[in-house]
């Protein structure tokens, strides 16, 4: 199972995450992103996951086994 996470000191709400992989992202009422698919990724699957991981401009989110 992976868990995803979203530094909410890091985010800078720019809203890379949610256009990319919008099932596991939104933004919360603070402006900064939230997962919403936690441990729920298969690993074959997250091609977009981890694409929004490496395109997060602050490095916000990080993904644990
Ligand atoms: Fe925040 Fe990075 Fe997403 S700054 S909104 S976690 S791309």
């Amino acid at each position: 199972m992976l868990k995803l996470k979203v530094d909410s000191g890091k985010c800078i709400g720019c809203g890379l995450c949610v256009s990319i992989a919008g099932d596991c992202f939104k933004l919360n009422d603070n402006g900064k992103a939230e997962a919403t698919c936690e441990g729920d990724q298969k690993k074959d699957g997250n091609a977009k996951v981890m694409e929004a991981i490496e395109s997060c401009p602050v490095q916000a989110i990080t993904i644990s086994k």
